[in-house]
């Protein structure tokens, strides 16, 4: 299984934004957490930040979209030219459209679930998508603590996605670390969003690496 690290930036420094990703040369992709004060108690930034870091980098962008009435405002990130797009299935009205949409786009399309949503009732939706995103912690903020109890989720949501051949990413967001990212791995996932590991670190690129390696080494 191929491994990715994908750090994102919300505890970086945001005056900064270009330099902080040119921090982490060796990150499979940048994660961006758009959210609009609606579908989570937060405020960060939205299409013209994105589409300026889209313009600054060549990097691979992992847009993680949490915000309201995604159906309208989810295909603009898409048409900017994100690689991968993220929405909240509990955001989301028509979500095969709204998939169908961002392939079109030239997008991943890719569906997140909170820590109490289930994966279950949208195994039907898996042809439609490129990855799904499990939250490891209540979506909104950085620095929270790893819920141990979504990693039966993760074993679940492996199997779904190896029943329907194996092609999804599978990546969990929240509270990734040194001390959780092998049980996630050990769980199924294969794709690593880690904030404050990284960005609170004096070397953020290091950190990229060691964590890559360490979910690999628990792989075997
Ligand atoms: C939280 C965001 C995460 C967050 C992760 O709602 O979706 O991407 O930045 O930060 P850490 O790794 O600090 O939990
Ligand atoms: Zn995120």
């Amino acid at each position: 299984m191929e491994i990715r690290i994908t750090p994102s930036v919300l505890n970086a420094d945001l005056a900064n934004l270009s330099a902080e990703i040119a921090r982490v040369p060796s990150a499979d992709g940048i994660h961006l957490d758009v959210m609009d004060n609606r579908f989570v108690p937060n405020l960060t930034f939205g299409l013209p930040v994105v589409a300026s870091v889209r313009a600054d980098t060549d990097r691979f962008l992992d847009i993680h979209l949490m915000i309201a009435d995604v159906d309208r405002w989810g295909p603009g990130y898409a048409e900017a030219g994100a690689e991968s797009v993220t929405f909240h299935i509990e955001a989301s009205e028509d979500p095969v459209t709204l998939a169908r949409t961002l392939r079109a786009a030239g997008a991943r399309a890719s569906m997140a679930l909170k820590p109490g949503t289930a994966i279950e009732p949208y195994e039907d939706l898996l042809p439609e998508l490129d990855m799904v995103l499990l939250m490891t912690v209540e979506p909104g903020f950085g620095g929270q603590a790893f819920m141990n109890s979504v990693l039966p989720k993760i074993e679940r949501t492996r199997a779904l996605i190896d029943k329907h051949g194996g092609q999804l990413w599978l990546q969990v967001d929240g509270g990734i670390s040194a001390e959780t990212i092998e049980r996630c791995a050990i769980a199924g996932a294969d794709t690593f969003v880690a904030g404050s590991a990284v960005y609170r670190s004096d070397d953020p690129d290091a950190i990229v690496r060691s964590l890559h390696e360490q979910a690999a080494a628990a792989l075997g």
